[in-house]
């Protein structure tokens, strides 16, 4: 397909207004599970990247907590990870410095005493740094841990200190049903007031995901049309070519639905379908985003599939199936595929499906949201000419790359040119961010910590959210459980998943875009 591409002026980028960014308080992180490979791959980079922008507070400490005794190896092996994961330089000037700011404490997580050392432990740094009692605490272990870590910073008042702003970041997974999920918030709302609750979801902090807002409602052109009179449907893919990368214990409790589908793609589809907040703070951007998952009726169970995958080729390799994977049961039923139809039943949104799939071992890595229009009334093309070279006109279709190669493309008819007859051949308009802005590093933590520092919760899940979108799934995870699936494996690795997902859009004359990334 031509591709027109599109691009940004210099002199437009030199012009951009830059909010003065606000730099955090001094304060203390404390990361829990500090061992794990989030801190290293993903926590600890993105903080350095924040030290680059100059955006950390003069004064700080980062003190990594977990179970395992590496004090004197810990600074070192964030700084390998900073190198590693950061794409960031050895010699970097900052980074001894940076790396200066990290220690690390022993604790057995379960055990209450442990925790007034951990208090005397921040006090001492606090006061050694002259920090103020500014403390965040980040929830990275394994979920079985959040509620005893919260209850015994709740016993040992470090929840709410004398001095200082106090805050907690709960990473992913958020309970693993509506009951747990209610439970966890109970126990955590019984320590943290809500406003100190930062319930993370990696997917707010990426930039193509926080443009979806400015997509929509920084350009008047979109807004008249985006609603169930123009669009004809819409589908969002999050296709991994990753398998379960020796996580096979806890795929092998969450799966598909609950790893991505619960909680990304559910944000990925609020942000397409809210009705414009009257400002971007977290109170009018959550309540808009309730609104759209509340409109969203049971999920019959047959418009939901579910599949897992066989052995392969994925990107030339040859690879194995998921009952093979290390640590995995061999006759598993846990799904590593998950597609589904449903509805958002409100004026804007009426009888337009969106159909959601995400896989891990499919053909492509790919996460897009793709808003196919409808056609026009008339077709006054392309009528007669059976050798037209684009025989059916294609409707126009507004893809959004969420990644990789991040942009946003609209496809529409354009004459082929020098044919006697009038020939619409499909065309492409395609911004591609970093042809446009330049390669960036950020992982989309750096957002996250730096709003949580700043005790902004635009871009965090609220309780309420959590627990409605929970409610829509849970009953397809009873129903799926009570039932075990017949045919699994039913995909090969290295396909666009189970043949049962064509079916729930060729019922409504439709089929998965399965040309995904750029064109
Ligand atoms: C995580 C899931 O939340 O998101 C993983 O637990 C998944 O299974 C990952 O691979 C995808 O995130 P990203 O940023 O790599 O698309």
């Amino acid at each position: 397909m031509a591709t027109i591409q599109m691009s940004v002026r210099p002199e437009d980028l030199s012009q951009v207004p830059r909010g003065q960014e606000r730099i955090p308080d001094p304060g203390i992180l404390v990361i829990f599970g500090a061992s794990g490979d989030l801190t290293k791959r993903k926590l600890l980079p993105a903080l350095f990247h924040l030290r680059q922008a100059d955006l950390l507070p003069r004064e700080f400490a980062i003190v990594g907590v977990a179970r395992r005794g590496l004090a004197s190896e810990f600074a070192e092996d964030m700084r390998k990870g900073i190198i590693e994961f950061g794409g960031v330089e050895a010699d970097d000037p900052k980074l001894d410095e940076f790396v200066s700011h990290i220690s690390y404490f022993a604790l057995n997580f379960d055990d209450p005493s442990h925790y007034a050392n951990l208090k005397a432990e921040l006090d001492r740094i606090d006061k050694e740094r002259g920090i103020g009692g500014n403390r965040l605490f980040y929830l990275a272990t394994a979920p079985d841990f959040f509620a005893g870590i919260i209850e015994n910073l709740g016993a040992q008042g470090m929840a709410q200190p004398e001095k200082g702003l106090v805050a907690v970041v709960i990473e992913k997974p958020f309970g693993h049903d509506l009951e747990s999920a209610r439970l966890l918030n109970h126990q955590v709302n019984a320590v943290f007031h809500e406003s100190q609750v930062f319930r993370i979801d990696h997917y707010l902090g990426k930039e193509t995901v926080q443009n979806l807002l400015v997509f929509r409602f920084a350009n008047g052109i979109f807004e008249p049309i985006w609603n169930r009179n123009y669009i004809d449907h819409v589908q969002i893919t999050v296709a991994e070519t990753l398998g379960v990368e020796g996580r096979g214990p806890f795929y092998e409790k969450a799966g598909a639905l609950r790893d991505v589908v619960q909680n990304h793609m559910m944000e990925l589809l609020s942000l397409v379908a809210l009705e414009p907040p009257s400002s971007f703070e977290a109170e009018s951007v959550r309540r808009e985003k309730l609104k759209v998952w509340r409109a969203i009726p049971t999920v019959p169970i047959l418009n939901t599939v579910r599949g897992q995958y066989g052995p392969g080729i994925v990107d030339g390799q040859r690879v194995i199936g998921y009952r093979d994977e290390e640590r995995v049961n061999p006759e598993s039923g846990t799904e590593t595929f998950a597609a589904m139809r449903l509805e958002v039943e409100n004026w804007r949104w009426a009888g337009v499906p969106f159909y959601l799939r995400a896989g891990k071992r499919m053909k492509k890595r790919a996460t897009e949201i793709s808003i196919q229009f409808k056609q026009p009334p008339l077709l006054i093309f392309n009528r007669l000419h059976t050798t037209n070279p684009c025989q059916a006109i294609q409707p126009n279709l507004l893809t959004i790359r969420i990644q990789p190669d991040e942009g946003i493309a609209l496809r529409f008819g354009a004459k082929v040119p020098t044919t006697p007859e009038m020939a619409v051949c499909p065309v492409n308009m395609d911004f591609d961010y970093e042809g446009a802005f330049g390669k960036s590093s950020a992982n989309g933590y750096e957002r996250l910590l730096l709003d949580a520092m700043l005790g902004d919760q635009t871009l965090f899940a609220h309780r309420d959210g959590v627990e409605t979108t929970w409610a829509l799934f849970t009953p397809i995870l009873q129903s799926w459980a009570a039932k075990k699936p017949e045919v699994f494996p039913n995909y090969f690795a290295g396909s666009w998943g189970p043949e049962c997902a064509d079916h729930l859009l060729e019922h409504d004359g439709r089929a998965w875009r399965n040309d995904l990334g750029r064109s």
